[in-house]
């Protein structure tokens, strides 16, 4: 039936929402007004399906999923931190393509008892319960991993991929035969078991720490069954947000793939991080000695610099840094040092995560710069100081074709006067590798937790 007038412009509304809301996403200053705008979206939509429900409504089922499910976002939004915000995505994520299976799952139900069960719809039931059941599934054992609940190492075994193509092979011999042949609701059964069981095997085998490209590909596959059950549905708001949902998805799975130099396919088939690199202490490319430094050396060439470039890393998340990471270049600015901040595309362990973390700390937009706007500015930099980063700023990605990072873009702090690193050891990083940089004659290394060595830098700079 085709949907009233008004309908219609609520979701042509609703979409333009989601797609402005995404567009906004690209840029930090705005990416807070683009999720409230989807956010308007969203509940515009909700506010037309309960219209549409009306007098038919069972408001005892709907109310207390809406004021539950609600209630349990916004705690949860509010209390996680930010390091374990992977894992909350990872599990939203799941209960979406959990969702979308469940919906389209009901809707077999329905038309087989109806006698309405025709390839022209299962064909849509079939690939969003298979797609939201992998979803699903593969998203609550990236969540597990995040959360330790499980080992974060990948779990290789004999046969792995043969198994995992048979059981492909009978889920879409089991769907084809569901949508031509048969309407059997106890094989409709089996089908979403195997689907939720590929789901399991299909992350086991991924490193934890490859989990937030994982979760971003399982979002674009909950996209995808979105899409699929606004066709079961004949709905076009949850056919173009689901489609919105799935290539942007994708988009970022491409991009965090490139932002490491590897390809999805090592990602997904590569079982990174199953063995442990030696951790560095050979000396790197200078064959040199590290050079420690105390709070004391370090804060007079802050002070006195004219150009202090920030370079932050997963290490600034886990110490809390931030906002003392702040607090240190507005004490720096007030000494006419002029300061930036260098973030790198998959500096700590999600999208924009070094982007959020500054921005809640109130650090001017124009001061965050991209990696190929920040690395001209290296080699006038008289101080590149490396916060809890690694990897980022690991010159084997540039220079040692033989390294697992090598042809990964890095910020080339390097280049800088002087380097000086803030990190606890001379443990390596979440690639597992040496850093060259820790050994090169221009480079300092301030052990220590990163939160309270930019503490004290702070408290000395003020002496200075
Ligand atoms: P890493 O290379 O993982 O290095 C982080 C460093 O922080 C560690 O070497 C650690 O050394 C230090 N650290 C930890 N806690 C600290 C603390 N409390 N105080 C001071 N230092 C601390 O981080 P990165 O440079 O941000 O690189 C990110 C890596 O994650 C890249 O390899 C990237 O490919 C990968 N990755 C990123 C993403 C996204 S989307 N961002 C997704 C998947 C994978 P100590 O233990 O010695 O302190």
């Amino acid at each position: 039936m085709q949907p009233a007038p008004l309908t219609i412009l609520g979701y042509t509304v609703t979409a333009l929402c989601f797609m402005y809301g995404v567009q906004l996403l690209r840029s930090p200053a705005r990416a807070s007004l683009g999720n409230r705008i989807a956010a308007v979206g969203m509940l515009l939509v909700i506010g037309i399906t309960i219209g549409l429900i009306g007098g038919n409504a069972n408001w005892a089922y709907i109310v207390p999923p809406i004021v539950i499910g609600a209630a349990l976002g916004a705690v949860s939004a509010r209390a996680v931190r930010m390091t374990a915000m992977p894992q909350m995505v990872a599990l939203f994520n799941g209960m979406g393509g959990g969702s979308a299976a469940l919906i389209a799952a009901q809707d077999f139900r329905t038309a087989v008892a109806n006698g309405t069960a025709h390839p022209d719809i299962t064909w849509a039931i079939m690939l969003s319960c298979f797609i939201g059941s992998i979803s699903f599934a593969g998203s609550i054992i990236a969540f597990a991993k995040l959360q330790e609940l499980m080992s974060g190492r990948p779990l290789t075994y004999p046969l792995q991929t043969p198994i995992n193509a048979a059981i492909l092979l009978a889920i879409v011999a089991i769907g084809v035969f569901l949508i031509v042949a048969s309407q059997s609701l106890p094989l409709f059964a089996v089908f979403v078991v195997l689907s939720l069981l590929l789901g399991v095997l299909f992350v086991v085998p991924i490193g934890g720490a490859d989990m937030p490209v994982i979760i971003s590909l399982l979002n674009s596959f909950t996209g995808l069954a979105a899409a699929m059950t606004g066709f079961v549905l004949s709905n076009d708001v949850l056919i173009v947000s689901g489609a919105l949902v799935g290539a942007s998805g994708t988009i970022l799975t491409i991009a965090m793939s490139r932002a490491m130099n590897r390809s999805l396919f090592n990602v997904l088939f590569g079982a990174f991080g199953a063995t442990v690199a030696t951790p560095g202490g050979g000396g790197g490319e200078e064959g040199g000695s590290v050079h420690p430094t105390s709070v004391e050396d370090v804060a007079p060439l802050l002070a006195f610099a004219q150009l202090v470039i920030f370079v932050p890393g997963y290490g600034m998340a886990v110490a809390r840094a931030q906002h003392d990471v702040k607090e240190l270049a507005d004490e720096l600015e007030r000494r006419g040092v002029q300061v930036e901040y260098a973030i790198h595309p998959v500096a700590g362990r999600m999208p924009g995560h070094m982007n959020v973390l500054l921005a809640a700390a109130n650090v001017p937009y124009p001061q965050l710069k991209e990696m190929d706007a920040v690395n001209p500015d290296f080699p006038r930099a008289d101080v590149a100081m490396v916060i809890g980063a690694n990897d980022v700023v690991n010159p084997a990605a540039r220079n040692e074709a033989g390294s697992p990072i090598y042809g990964m873009p890095i910020l080339n702090a390097d280049e800088a006067k002087t380097v000086v690193v803030l990190k606890r050891s001379m443990a390596t990083g979440f690639a597992g590798v040496d850093n060259p940089l820790f050994y090169k004659p221009n480079t300092l290394m301030l052990f220590g937790d990163a939160r309270q060595s930019i503490a004290s830098l702070t408290a000395e700079v003020k002496h200075q």
